[in-house]
């Protein structure tokens, strides 16, 4: 019998902070015991994107609360019969950065007992420094008090990751048998890639964006069209009533480097032509023309994403199609990129995440951390202090 293992999981690196518990079981089975997440959206939507500052004091506010949360949920979390000795003089690295961190972190190590857990793992990167070391030094503290080993997880693969295991029921999930190679198309408010595998866990990036992320482009726009942040899913919504009602086409966007013979991106254009569309107008929009703008928007961006993971699919004779990322919450996307490859390439498999998935949550990391152990546990882990975080971690 497979030898079940706990894993609680970290996510730090953008604007959710997030903690999973999950547990792998016999034949590729991973449960949630626990997922906790608290979005900072609130905070950052007055400023139309996320202020690294803030996103770091939030994180360090909420963190703990989150990891009792999800121990709570997953029935680990146990009162100690007396406080634990030390914890503050234990904790004394976070003294210069992360005080707040440790305000909230010593007393519930003084009293609160070792749980249940095999491993933590924790982003590291890709994403905003100050937040991703919030995640970082937790870690670093749970695995010191707990003596606990630590696998560092990329973001991206836990993107990646998601998409591949496949729900069954509430909270079970199975990693079904995958053909190789995978295509990933990653597609985030910070990363817009297309990723070849010959197997999980093996990356190699064959095209990037340029320029903007599309998650990105979509946030732009949102605020260009007056309407809230994150503006992915504002943005989308107006685009489906355009497209519904069949409504007129009254703007032209370009479709930058949609023949461009390789597998980069460019979104930092589509955006700037949307700019200068409102600014041309020189007055009010009405909402007739948001909903235009807002429809022919996502069908650009759409229609370049498809297209270039269509001909990398074509190219490296992908049998697995993977979307990962926020944007891969996106309905126009999901609906256009099956349709085309059902249609096109009738024996290659397409795999979203599960909505609830797609952006950022620590679940992910989690399905990522218990994919590295179950393969290699003694090669995975790094000694806590030798954890750094790397904004521009590469898959
Ligand atoms: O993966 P994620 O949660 O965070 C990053 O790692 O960046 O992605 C967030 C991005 C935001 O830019 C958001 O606007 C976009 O994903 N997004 C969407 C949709 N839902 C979220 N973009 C287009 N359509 C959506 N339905
Ligand atoms: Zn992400």
């Amino acid at each position: 019998m497979t030898k079940q293992i706990k894993v609680l999981s970290i996510e730090t690196s953008c604007d959710e902070t997030g903690i999973a518990i999950l547990e792998s079981g016999a034949e590729k089975t991973i449960s949630i015991l626990g997922n906790a997440l608290s979005s900072q959206i609130e905070i950052h939507a007055q400023y139309g994107g996320v202020f690294p500052a803030l996103a770091k004091r939030a994180h360090a506010e909420k963190i703990t609360f989150l990891i009792q949360q999800a121990l709570s949920d997953a029935e680990l979390l146990e009162a100690v019969d007396a406080p634990v000795e030390n914890i503050s003089s234990d904790l004394s690295f976070l003294d210069e950065k992360e005080t707040q961190l440790k305000e909230h972190l010593a007393p519930f190590l003084t009293y609160y007992k070792k749980p249940d857990v095999d491993y933590i793992a924790v982003t590291v990167g890709p994403g905003l420094e100050p937040a991703l070391w919030v995640g970082i030094n937790t870690a670093k503290a749970l695995s010191k008090i707990w003596n606990i080993p630590v696998i560092p997880i990329n973001h991206m693969e836990g993107h990646i990751v998601t998409a591949v295991f496949q729900r069954i029921n509430e909270q079970d999930f199975v990693l079904s048998p995958i053909d190789m190679p995978i295509l990933s198309l990653l597609v985030s408010g910070g990363h817009t890639e297309l990723v070849l595998s010959s197997e999980l866990g093996k990356y190699q990036k064959i095209g990037q964006t340029r320029d903007d992320a599309v998650g990105e482009a979509f946030d732009k726009v949102a605020r260009v069209l007056g309407l809230p942040y994150p503006g992915g899913p504002a943005v989308s919504g107006l685009a489906r009533e355009w497209r519904d009602n069949e409504e007129e086409r009254l703007f032209e966007l370009p479709r930058p480097m949609l023949h461009s013979g390789d597998y980069d991106f460019s979104f930092s254009g589509i955006k700037t032509a949307v700019l200068y569309a409102v600014r041309d107008l020189n007055r009010e929009m009405t909402d007739e023309e948001k909903r235009a703008l807002a429809g022919e928007f996502e069908n650009a961006a759409i229609e370049v994403l498809v297209h270039k993971t269509l001909k990398a699919l074509n190219e490296h004779n992908a049998q697995t199609v993977v979307v990962g990322g926020g944007v891969a919450g996106n309905t126009y996307l999901r609906e256009q990129l099956s349709e085309k490859i059902s249609k096109l390439y009738p024996d290659v498999t397409v795999l979203f995440p599960e909505m609830w998935l797609a952006t950022d949550n620590a679940v992910m990391i989690g399905m990522a951390g218990v994919l590295q152990i179950t393969s290699n546990p003694q090669e995975k882990t790094r000694n806590p202090e030798e954890l750094r975080a790397d904004g521009n971690l590469s898959l």
